[in-house]
């Protein structure tokens, strides 16, 4: 084992106040250092990744662990609570801070419960799945699920830190490293550049070569960041990263949360939201959709309803998704609007997509 520095990418995050996403292998020792000045380190992890990693969390100062079961079903109002209580328990204070260590859902639910605790005390996001590190765990939004949708209530509340140890991804389910797949396909698109440079990289993302997924994930990184700096709050441009997520949230609900991991729909949702645009007649360019298809194809990972009929055993038909996408917590009088990718790099927000394209693109991609 080297002793060396970690090499490390970082990226800035201009929000008020400022903060650092650091990006490499080996680096989450680091959360150490940041936590030194807390009375109590609160690490909020679930049990997959205490039991892989609980060691390294319990070498952090004055470390109090605790694991939810992992899954969707903990990011709930009930769960909040238990970890409110438990923070108290363990005896944390205002001066007291809390590290999510694991994956979305550990991260939504710390990052609320320590925007709420004591009215906010500061908090480190330690991403170990792939989701987390080039989405979820930038920019601040936080939350749980109601019984009546997925994150309905939440906060705004920015980590003081992220580190990102791309070590982690190594004991990553295939599933999992598919749906941070899903994330890093919708992100590129809204990029530009980083759709091509995926297309090279293809390969050894695929091998999850250390060196290709610290590049991508500081890359995905400087996206995300660059858009909230713009618009913090989600007022406008931000609404960008909701690339294919109508569509994603649509089937999620559809064929039951959790059974269909989210970056996974996402991706489906991003090759959809291209074929309803060019079904409605708008701008897409040509061959656009199809190098979609392929550099989903090369990641391995499923790009329309047919492929997650055969990769999940889960048949979606187009009534249901056009029904669960009426129900869209976006949707204004039961009508969305959509985000459009138009190429890579040309993604425009607050489409209005006549009904029958998005079918004709639910039906077409079903066949395809
Ligand atoms: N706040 C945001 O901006 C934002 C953005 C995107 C997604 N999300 C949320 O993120 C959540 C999904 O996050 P996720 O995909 O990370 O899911 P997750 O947190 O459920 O983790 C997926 C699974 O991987 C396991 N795991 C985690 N790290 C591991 C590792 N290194 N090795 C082996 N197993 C590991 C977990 O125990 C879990 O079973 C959703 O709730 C979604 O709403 C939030
Ligand atoms: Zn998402």
């Amino acid at each position: 084992v080297s002793t060396s520095a970690p090499q490390r990418r970082i990226v800035a995050v201009q929000v008020d106040p400022p903060y650092s996403v650091h990006v490499g292998a080996g680096l989450v020792g680091e959360v150490a250092r940041r936590a030194e000045g807390w009375s109590r380190t609160f690490v909020l992890t679930d049990a997959n990744v205490e039991r892989l990693f609980g060691d390294i969390a319990r070498g952090w100062p004055s470390a109090f662990v605790h694991a939810v079961a992992p899954g969707e079903d903990s990011k709930s109002f009930a769960m909040l609570e238990r970890v409110l209580d438990a923070m108290v328990a363990a005896g944390c204070d205002r001066s007291s801070g809390l590290v999510a260590f694991g994956g979305g859902v550990v991260g939504d639910l710390g990052g609320l419960a320590a925007g709420l605790f004591h009215r906010g005390i500061p908090f480190v996001q330690a991403p170990t799945t792939l989701l987390a590190m080039v989405d979820s765990s930038v920019g601040g939004k936080t939350a749980v699920n109601l019984a009546s949708g997925k994150n309905l209530a939440g906060i705004f509340h920015q980590p003081a830190e992220v580190y990102a140890d791309t070590r982690f991804l190594a004991t990553l389910p295939d599933d999992e490293y598919r749906s941070g797949l899903g994330e890093v396909i919708k992100t590129a698109v809204i990029d530009g550049p980083l759709f091509a440079r995926l297309g090279e990289l293809a390969p050894d993302i695929a091998r999850r070569e250390p060196e290709a997924l610290a590049e991508v994930a500081e890359a995905c990184v400087r996206v995300k960041a660059r858009i909230v700096a713009r618009d913090p709050f989600e007022q406008g441009e931000r609404k960008l990263l909701n690339l294919g997520h109508t569509f994603a949230h649509a089937i999620e609900h559809a064929a039951g949360y959790g059974r269909i991991p989210h970056g996974v729909a996402v991706a489906v949702g991003v090759v959809l939201a291209a074929e309803s645009g060019r079904a409605a007649g708008l701008a897409v360019e040509a061959g656009f959709v199809e190098s979609l298809r392929s550099l989903a194809r090369e990641l391995d990972v499923p790009a329309s309803l047919d492929a997650l009929r055969h990769g999940y055993g889960i048949e979606l038909h187009p009534d249901a998704l056009l029904w669960a996408m009426a129900r869209d917590k976006k949707a204004r009088a039961g009508h969305p609007l959509y985000v459009v990718p138009f190429g890579p790099g040309a993604v425009e927000r607050d489409v209005d997509l006549p009904e029958p394209s998005v079918m004709a693109a639910l039906g077409q991609l079903r066949r395809s």
